[in-house]
C-alpha cells in the first residue's frame, strides 16, 4: 500500500512573513492522521524557518526545490545536498521543468544531482515531463522514457526505492490546463511499467508515482482516484493554506 504524498512548491514566490503565515495555516489546518504524507518546498532561504514551524505537527517533512550538483567548493551560489541535510531538509526537487528549460539542466547534471541528493540521506523527488509539442508529436512516452532512463535509472534498486517520481507534463504547469485523468493515469502506468522492466515487480509497485500540473482543490480529487497517481506535486494552488488543504485531504480519501 503506497502512502499519498502532496508536495507544495512554493517556487520563488512569498516574502518571509507571507510564507510563515502559510506555514502555520497549513500546520493549523492539517488534521492529524489526514492519510496523506505532506511535503512543502519553501524557497531555500525559508528553509530553516519553515521547519521550525512544521515541527509542531508530525507528517510533515521539509523539501529543497534544487540542490548543486557538486559537493562543496568554488561554486557561488550553489546550495550542496550535506548542507541541506544539516539544516534538517528530507526532500529535494530534482529536474523540473523549470530548471531544465531556464536553467539548461541536462540529463547528466541531474543524474549527478540524484547522486548527491542520495549520499546524503535525502529523498529525490524525481520530475520528468514532455512539452506540449512532443505529445502533438506523439513522443510524449519516448521523451518521458528518456528522461527516467538517462537520469534516474542508473541507480541501484536500493537507491531508486528512495525516489519519488513526478509526472508533469509541461504543458500543464502553471498553465491552468490539467492533464485528464485518462491522460495522468495512462502514463502514470506507463512510468510504472518502465519501473517492472528495469527493477521488477516488488519496486515497481511500491515507489510513489505524483501527478504535478494545474493540481487545484476542485480537480485534485478526480486525479488522486487514479489507481497509479499517488498524489501531487502542488505549485500554484500550494500557496494558499484552503487550497492545499483540501488537494491533501482529497489525497488522504482516495487511499
Ligand atoms: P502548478 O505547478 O501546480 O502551478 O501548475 C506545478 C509544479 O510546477 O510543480
Amino acid at each position: 500500500m503506497r502512502t499519498p504524498l502532496v508536495a507544495g512548491n512554493w517556487k520563488m514566490n512569498l516574502q518571509y512573513a507571507e510564507a510563515m503565515t502559510l506555514v502555520d495555516a497549513i500546520v493549523d489546518g492539517l488534521p492529524e492522521n489526514n492519510g496523506a504524507e505532506i511535503v512543502l518546498a519553501p524557497p531555500t532561504i525559508y528553509l530553516h524557518d519553515v521547519l521550525d514551524r512544521i515541527q509542531r505537527k508530525p507528517g510533515i517533512a521539509l523539501s529543497a526545490q534544487d540542490v548543486s550538483a557538486y559537493e562543496r567548493g568554488a561554486f557561488t551560489g550553489e546550495v550542496a545536498a550535506s548542507m541541506l541535510a544539516s539544516v534538517g531538509v528530507e526532500y529535494v526537487i530534482v529536474g523540473h521543468s523549470e530548471r531544465r528549460e531556464y536553467h539548461h539542466e541536462d540529463h547528466p547534471l541531474l543524474a549527478a544531482k540524484v547522486d548527491r541528493v542520495l549520499e546524503q540521506s535525502l529523498l529525490p523527488i524525481f520530475c520528468c515531463g514532455e512539452k506540449l509539442d512532443d505529445r502533438t508529436a506523439g513522443r510524449h512516452f519516448e521523451l518521458i522514457e528518456q528522461q527516467l532512463h538517462e537520469s534516474l535509472f542508473h541507480l541501484s534498486p536500493e537507491k531508486v526505492t528512495e525516489c519519488v517520481i513526478a509526472y508533469e507534463p509541461v504543458w500543464a504547469i502553471g498553465t491552468g490546463v490539467v492533464a485528464t485523468t485518462g491522460q495522468a493515469q495512462e502514463m502514470h502506468r506507463f512510468i510504472r511499467q518502465l519501473l517492472f522492466a528495469r527493477y521488477g515487480e516488488p519496486i515497481a509497485s511500491e515507489m510513489r508515482i505524483l501527478y504535478g500540473g494545474s493540481v487545484n482543490a476542485t480537480n485534485a480529487s478526480d486525479l488522486f482516484t487514479c489507481p497509479d497517481v499517488d498524489g501531487g506535486l502542488v505549485g500554484g494552488a500550494s500557496l494558499k493554506a484552503v487550497d492545499f488543504l483540501s488537494i491533501i485531504a482529497a489525497a488522504g480519501t482516495n487511499r
